[in-house]
């Protein structure tokens, strides 16, 4: 070839493949839209029923409790795109399906005391409408698979409506809204120092629990960094004479939250042990220099900043006077225009744990604090809540859908992704958090659009990256999030005076309290029965235990499909008929 044919042939390989990569782009955002739509007309559904309030007709007899016995459809549907059921024993072991249900969602409950709450019981009520979309959104379009798997929705109450239905072993082990794709559809992309204290005392080890406070924290923390997705750039700091950021690969600056990253820093928060003393200034200086860094080098979300810094004790190191203390805080936590740069959440950890300090700091820098105590129920892990329960609070406007990144169902429907969007209740003052609405994708639908994992994760962060708008808080919200006690899965405000930063308000301020049910007989009927879960469990949840073989999943589509042809055909010919006369 002659050196100007080559560029010839070279120009128009390179034109042919920017071609086709923006074909693919453009079907890959079509996909990915057309599951956005899905979403939003899920939300529709959600306003519809939450309209009809609480005491309105309410019927529980067609929901069904993913663990309760009775009430387990019989007319299931076998399918392996859904993973194979839990059980191992006789019978199941070979199971290599799993028994669904494509006409109804079922329930679960993030814990046995949330079961019987009334606002769980509202939340059952009120979402049930759900489920003929959700059955429609199953439905095949234009003969394509969409690669739709479980769609679900969860209330601010933890209450989880997933369709198809399917039983579930483990009842109450799963608390949705400590999910990623619930914590990052309500507060969007953020950027989050994790601050712990690992002096000598973290090495305590309270009577109540089998955990070091050392233990605890690093349980907590753990589960802290897998509510973070790919959207949030996150670092670690331990502090005890000194302060240091625990690295990965090298970087002291905040990085982004991806699965890998967040692994790796798992890995690092495991390695921390309890050794010297304490010292709050030197933490706080570690995070803020951190969060300055990582603007100037752009390894930030560019949204919403915060801390959280967890201590058992007090200071005995650095700065220890707590109104000097404050001060540094501020003027650490302040930008040039004068602007806050993070919001601050402090958590004081066991009975020792100085709590003097730590409320004046989330007093004065309008964050929140709370104590943790290892005797009661609430665990440190449920406490972080408060800290996206923030953003929950003071959001503006409807929530943006976001993508997770691709990850392995943990109910056994293979790699998807999940798209989640927050909604709410925008007619109140403020809006109200209803709850999360999901559905996962398969990422075996997207693969037959582009097999680049770069760029589909690429383009699920581009679509995902818009900053949740979080407005001033006023005191009384701040002082109710500050009295918010979670606890095995339920909340509750409590009116503690140890609690309000200013004491003066709890005169002013209202706590809100749930609302029950005018009807209490409207009470969800298996609600105190779910210990007779594991009877059947084997039974409802496993093909091959079935006596009579169930009917397979492509065919229950196929039928559905032909009911809607058949439909098509007779709107066409009344159409028709129309047109003729
Ligand atoms: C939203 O709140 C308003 C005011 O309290 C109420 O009238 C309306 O029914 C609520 N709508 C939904 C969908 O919850
Ligand atoms: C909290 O308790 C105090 C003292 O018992 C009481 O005066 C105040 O009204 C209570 N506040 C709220 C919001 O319940
Ligand atoms: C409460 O529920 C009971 C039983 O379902 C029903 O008979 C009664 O009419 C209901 N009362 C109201 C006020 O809805
Ligand atoms: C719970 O189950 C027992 C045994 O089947 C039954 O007698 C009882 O009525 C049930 N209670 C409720 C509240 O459904």
């Amino acid at each position: 070839m002659a050196a100007r044919d080559r560029y010839i042939f070279l120009g128009f390989a390179l034109s042919v493949s920017i071609l086709v990569e923006s074909v693919i782009d453009e079907e890959l955002s079509r996909f990915l839209g057309d599951k956005e739509e899905l979403l939003r007309s899920l939300e529709q559904d959600v306003l519809v029923g939450y309209q009809r309030k609480c005491g309105a007709q309410c019927s529980f007899d067609r929901n069904i409790y993913a663990c309760s016995s009775p009430l387990l459809e019989e007319e299931s549907v076998c399918s392996q795109e859904y993973g194979v059921s839990i059980y191992t024993g006789t019978g199941c072991a070979t199971c290599a399906n799993r028994k669904l249900s494509l006409s109804r969602s079922y329930i679960r409950t993030p814990s046995r005391e949330a079961t019987c709450t009334d606002t769980l019981n509202r939340d059952i009520c009120l979402s049930q409408g759900l489920d003929s979309s959700f059955r429609e959104n199953l439905l095949p379009i234009d003969g394509q698979e969409t690669g739709v798997r479980w769609q679900f929705f969860t209330s601010q109450s933890g209450m989880y409506r997933m369709f198809p239905g399917v039983a579930q072993e483990r009842c109450h082990d799963f608390d949705p809204r400590l999910r990623a794709w619930y914590v990052s559809a309500t507060t969007g992309p953020k950027d989050v120092v994790i601050v712990i204290d690992s002096s000598d005392s973290m090495a305590f080890h309270p009577s109540t629990s089998s955990l070091t406070l050392m233990g605890l924290t690093k349980e907590a923390v753990t589960s802290v960094l897998w509510t973070l997705t790919h959207l949030d750039y996150v670092a670690v700091v331990s502090f005890a004479t000194l302060a240091q950021q625990l690295t990965i690969q090298n970087k002291n600056t905040l990085v982004q939250a991806t699965r890998d990253n967040i692994q790796a820093l798992t890995q690092e928060v495991k390695k921390v042990e309890p050794n010297g003393h304490t010292n709050f200034e030197a933490a706080f200086r570690t995070a803020f220099d951190i969060l300055r860094r990582s603007e100037v080098v752009s390894r930030t979300a560019g949204c919403n900043k915060m801390v959280l810094f967890m201590t058992d004790g007090e200071p005995t190191r650095g700065e220890r006077e707590p109104e000097q203390l404050t001060h540094i805080i501020s003027s650490l936590n302040q930008r040039e225009d004068g602007s806050k740069f993070a919001s601050i959440f402090t958590y004081s950890v066991g009975e020792l744990a100085d709590t003097t300090i730590t409320k004046k700091i989330a007093c004065t820098e309008s964050g929140v604090w709370s104590e943790v105590e290892t005797v009661g129920k609430a665990s440190l892990a449920e406490q972080l809540s408060q800290y996206y329960d923030y953003y929950g609070t003071l959001r503006e406007g409807q929530g943006q859908v976001i993508w997770t990144e691709p990850y392995k169902d943990a109910f056994g429907a293979g790699e998807v992704v999940t798209a989640a969007k927050a909604v709410y209740n925008t007619s109140t003052v403020p809006q109200t958090l209803l709850g999360v609405l999901g559905i996962d994708v398969a990422t075996s639908a997207t693969e037959k659009i582009t097999t680049d994992k770069q760029d589909l994760f690429d383009t699920l962060q581009s679509r995902s990256s818009s900053c949740a708008d979080i407005r001033a808080s006023s005191v009384c919200e701040l002082e109710q999030l500050r009295q918010k006690v979670y606890e095995q899965g339920t909340i509750r405000y409590e009116n503690n005076s140890a609690k309000w930063c200013d004491l003066s308000l709890s005169q002013e301020c209202s706590l809100p309290s749930a609302e029950p049910c005018d009807n209490q007989s409207l009470q969800y009927s298996t609600c105190m029965n779910h210990s007779m879960a594991q009877v059947d469990y084997v039974v409802t949840s496993c093909c091959s235990r079935y006596d009579q073989p169930c009917p397979s999943f492509t065919t229950r589509i196929s039928v559905s499909l032909h009911i809607l042809s058949l439909l098509v055909t007779v709107v066409l010919s009344c159409l028709n008929i129309l047109q003729i006369s």
